[in-house]
């Protein structure tokens, strides 16, 4: 099966929730729940709560991530943090155009396209969103919009950069709503994008890109999503701040 071929990898987004202390609490619950070889753990966590983060994941299988980095270097950003900042920290993975920034923070196509290959550069692996909302589904243009986000966040990226790159599919409409894709509408998109990156890159890249599904995926869904063929792996929001819910989605990650 092509899905051997790929890391599947679940990972929590935990979005502007839980202070240091919380954090600690949170992953310390987590972390004999989740020891597993089956797949990747990660925790997309705020910038503050990094720190702690890292200190209480430590000698697990945790992996910790951020939610989004700048695209400059260094400079005159006031309140933005670099990719180089996260790594040096021990950083390994950072969200990239999640739709909340897309839609609060004037997040674009282009400069997602500049984060995703900041990030890339600094030694981190990106995990880019895209996804319609539920005006553009219902005109029927969610292929082509993802194709669009999909080309254009990939934008001048190597084969090789590609490996360090996930990708989340998450439509907008079932982002916080209780509302998932079903499993058929979810595999239907993960799987248009697999093939605009065998368009850009050739069957071989494509067969190893790790693509999540994200939006209300929960302990009751996850096994079902996660069965299908182009998803491999999901993007969590509200069931990550929950140590047994989250337990539970990557137990169905794991024997998948
Ligand atoms: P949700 O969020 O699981 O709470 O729908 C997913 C996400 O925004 O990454």
């Amino acid at each position: 099966m092509k899905k051997d071929l790929r890391k599947a990898i679940i990972a929590g987004n935990w979005k502007m929730n839980k202070t240091p202390n919380e954090t600690k609490e949170l992953i310390a619950q987590m972390k004999p729940l989740v020891q597993t070889n089956g797949c990747e753990v990660l925790l997309c966590v705020p910038f503050v709560d990094l720190c702690p983060a890292l200190k209480t994941a430590e000698g697990s299988n945790i992996k910790i991530g951020a939610e989004n980095c700048h695209f400059e270097k260094s400079g005159a950003f006031t309140g933005e943090i670099s990719a180089d900042m996260l790594k040096e920290m021990g950083v390994e993975y950072v969200i990239i155009g999640h739709s909340e920034r897309r839609q609060y923070f004037g997040e674009t196509d282009e400069t997602v396209n500049k984060r995703a290959t900041a990030a890339i550069n600094a030694g981190l692996k990106a995990i880019i969103c895209v996804g319609e909302t539920l005006t553009q589904r219902e005109q029927g243009i969610t292929s082509e919009l993802i194709s669009m986000q999909t080309k254009i966040a990939l934008l001048g990226l190597s084969e090789e950069q590609l490996k360090n790159v996930v990708i989340a599919y998450e439509p907008v409409w079932a982002i916080g709503t209780g509302k998932t894709a079903t499993a058929e509408e979810a595999e239907e998109v993960c799987a248009h994008i697999r093939n605009v990156v065998k368009g850009l890159y050739g069957e071989k890249a494509a067969n190893a890109l790790t693509i999540q599904y994200g939006g209300s995926m929960n302990a009751k869904n996850a096994a079902e999503l996660l069965s299908k063929e182009d998803i491999d792996g999901g993007l969590i929001g509200g069931a990550s701040l929950k140590a047994e819910d989250f337990s539970v989605i990557v137990k169905a990650a794991a024997n998948g």
